[in-house]
């Protein structure tokens, strides 16, 4: 049965468009990764000013997640493989066929597949990215705290599931791996607050 290997494929396939991109050039916008951060995500493309091209950026990248883990399980993969395209449309989104695999952190990414895998898991991983971002208006911090608290919560809310935990494990530990420049601006306090214009 090709069926689950073709699915892996269309995960990284699908993963690979890059909202921030795709967005930025329908919307005549500069490209995001010569602005900012450089990173084709939703947090930068808000630093043009344009809360409307982020929006759209950030929907567009973390329906794309939903899309093919719902698709996957509509198409009766079971755990396991479920997993796999989680953790497949993830890397697509960071290293993209399209964009010489130069990709984003994978933060909306993973919250549409988390959200697609299990409800509870997305929303209460959701709560705690929306409790740092609110207190302390840092995009990043709220990302990898979230990354960290997410496996906790799919351990304590999906017991015995241990493929998806794997899954979810792997998609935290990339997506902090994705933020080590950030983190290392958090630990010199040069980090920017959410929605601070650009300055290049
Ligand atoms: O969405 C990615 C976010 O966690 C950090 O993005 O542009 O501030 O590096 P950025």
């Amino acid at each position: 049965n090709a069926l689950p290997l073709a699915f892996l494929v269309a995960a990284y396939l699908v993963g690979s468009i890059s909202f921030a991109i795709v967005v930025s050039r329908l919307m005549k916008m500069s490209d995001p990764r010569s602005y900012g951060s450089g990173n084709p995500g939703a947090t930068n493309v808000l630093r043009s000013g344009k809360k409307a091209a982020a929006l759209l950026t950030l929907l567009g990248d973390a329906l794309k997640g939903t899309l093919m883990v719902v698709l996957a399980r509509h198409f009766g993969l079971a755990d396991p493989w479920l997993a796999g395209v989680a953790i497949a449309v993830t890397v697509g989104h960071m290293w993209p066929l399209y964009f010489r695999f130069l990709g984003g952190k994978g933060v909306a990414t993973a919250a549409g597949v988390l959200l697609a895998l299990d409800w509870r898991l997305g929303v209460a991983t959701l709560a705690v990215w929306l409790v740092v971002a609110a207190s302390t208006r840092i995009s990043s911090l709220a990302a990898m705290l979230a990354a960290v608290a997410s496996p906790l919560l799919c351990f304590l809310l999906l017991p015995g599931r241990t493929a998806i935990f794997g899954g979810v494990l792997a998609i935290a530990a990339l997506l902090l791996q994705r933020h080590k420049r950030n983190l290392l601006q958090l630990l010199a306090g040069t980090e920017g607050k959410i929605g601070q214009k650009s300055e290049n």
